[in-house]
């Protein structure tokens, strides 16, 4: 059934129906377009605009056509125009005239404006539940290795000698600044645009602050042009799920690095990982590829509709029913990869020795040479070219700094003594590294503790 037949002479052109409609993808929120619309007749009635009884057919007939979608006894077909008109005409199908009043001061514009906020706001909630899940496992990595050692790097050369906690610890905090960006994004999206109309409200008494509590909303929103136009929330989800992909994707490519025979940092379960259908001995990190290249569909959603949007005149444009297929592939590809992401993480086995090894070799531990120096008196300018020059002495012998005897060092400064050896330990380059932040345990456990309370709250 169309909704707006009346005034046409002809039908429509198929390939036009074909090119507006909308139902193959915004059945997606068949259940948010039932749920908005009992709270819409439910303050009609209120208002006195329905009639009790009219109300609870109307609800009835929703309540079945949700039961029926979802048991399989209904279909969504392609022949109305949006998930709107389906229901609609459903309703009408099933209790006749009342049906008729469902739409009743509203307009579709204020009716999709809702349903794909309710979506959204929902799938923010799934997509912060999945980040916390996420938590708890690199929470556990990071109390497990405070003293797991491995170097950290900078321009991806060995630079000082960190802790797996410490590095794991990084992406603790990008990911808990996701979750607190998508609580922004929640507390602001959250006013009810229902009520709205088609831009300039209506001339029905709605009582718009009753419906915005029926939906969970903070309120009502109080533009109704605004209302019907506003996409930003959707802006800024995708906005944010570009971000966490961009974190997810950085983590994979370390992954990736780490899991080559090169690196041999950490071996992925099988279970995540897949094989060379021509090399046997071929076991590829297949699923921190894909995270790593899905990261593109996201910022090309957010592009995307950037771009819808800009050249937009107030109110409504059908330009706008672009936000859907992108978002919804957007959100179930995040969704999609945090989840697998978190499972791979999670079996991941990290290879100690090999990182402990790969820290004391590469000079990891010659800032804290020269540190030496310092605390001996030597301004760290003169410190910083000694050093440069026990490394040079290193190179050439193929040794490292902690290998080299006391009277090599001695021939380069006779400020060394003895104690050089044990100032530029592995554990003591870490340990001494106390400020919070910084990698000691000491700093870590602090920091694994504000994390635990974080994630207890
Ligand atoms: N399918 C439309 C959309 O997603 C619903 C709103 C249609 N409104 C209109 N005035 N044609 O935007």
């Amino acid at each position: 059934m169309k909704l707006w037949g009346g005034r046409f002479t002809k039908e429509t052109n198929q390939l036009v129906h074909n090119f507006n409609a909308s139902i193959s993808f915004d059945q997606k929120f068949y259940k948010q377009d039932i749920r908005g619309s009992i709270a819409h007749v439910t303050m009609l009635a209120k208002q006195g605009i329905l009639t009790e009884d009219e109300k609870t057919q109307i609800i009835d007939g929703l309540l079945s056509i949700e039961a029926d979608v979802e048991n399989g006894t209904l279909l969504i077909d392609g022949t109305s125009e949006d998930i709107h008109s389906f229901v609609e005409a459903n309703l009408i199908e099933r209790i006749g005239d009342a049906g008729k009043k469902l739409h009743t001061g509203r307009s579709r514009n204020d009716q999709v404006a809702l349903d794909m906020k309710l979506y959204t706001r929902d799938e923010v909630k799934e997509v912060d539940a999945l980040l916390k899940k996420l938590l708890v496992v690199l929470h556990r990595i990071m109390k497990e290795n405070t003293t797991t050692f491995m170097p950290g790097f900078t321009h991806l050369q060995k630079a000082q000698p960190i802790t797996l906690s410490h590095h794991i610890g990084a992406y603790f905090e990008m990911f808990k600044r996701d979750r607190s960006r998508l609580s922004d994004i929640y507390d602001r999206m959250n006013y009810c645009p229902l009520g709205s109309g088609a831009l300039a409200g209506t001339t029905y008494p709605l009582d718009r602050e009753y419906t915005a509590t029926l939906l969970d909303f903070a309120g009502p929103t109080l533009n109704s042009m605004d209302s019907v136009s506003d996409r930003d929330y959707l802006i800024e989800f995708l906005s944010a799920m570009s971000i966490t992909m961009m974190h997810l994707s950085r983590f994979c490519e370390e992954i990736i690095l780490w899991n080559s025979n090169e690196y041999q940092f950490v071996e992925i379960d099988d279970a995540y990982s897949t094989g060379s259908s021509i090399m046997p001995q071929k076991k590829n990190p297949d699923i921190a590829e894909l995270v790593r290249g899905k990261t593109g569909r996201v910022y090309g959603a957010l592009t995307s509709l950037l771009t819808t949007m800009k050249g937009l005149p107030l109110a409504y444009n059908k330009d706008m029913q672009e936000d859907k297929e992108l978002s919804f592939d957007a959100i179930d590809t995040v969704k999609g990869c945090i989840a697998l992401f978190t499972g791979m993480i999670d079996t991941m086995k990290f290879n100690a020795p090999v990182m402990e090894a790969s820290a004391k070799n590469g000079f990891t531990n010659a800032t804290d040479a020269a540190d030496y120096l310092v605390k001996h008196g030597v301004p760290f300018r003169d410190a910083h070219g000694i050093v440069g020059q026990l490394v040079l002495f290193c190179i050439d012998k193929n040794i490292s700094l902690d290998e080299m005897t006391l009277e090599e060092y001695k021939a380069i400064s006779p400020v060394f003594e003895d104690n050089i050896y044990e100032a530029i330990s592995l554990e003591t380059c870490v340990e001494k590294r106390l400020t919070i932040g910084a990698p000691s345990e000491t700093a870590m456990n602090q920091v694994i503790e504000l994390n635990e309370a974080y994630l207890n709250q």
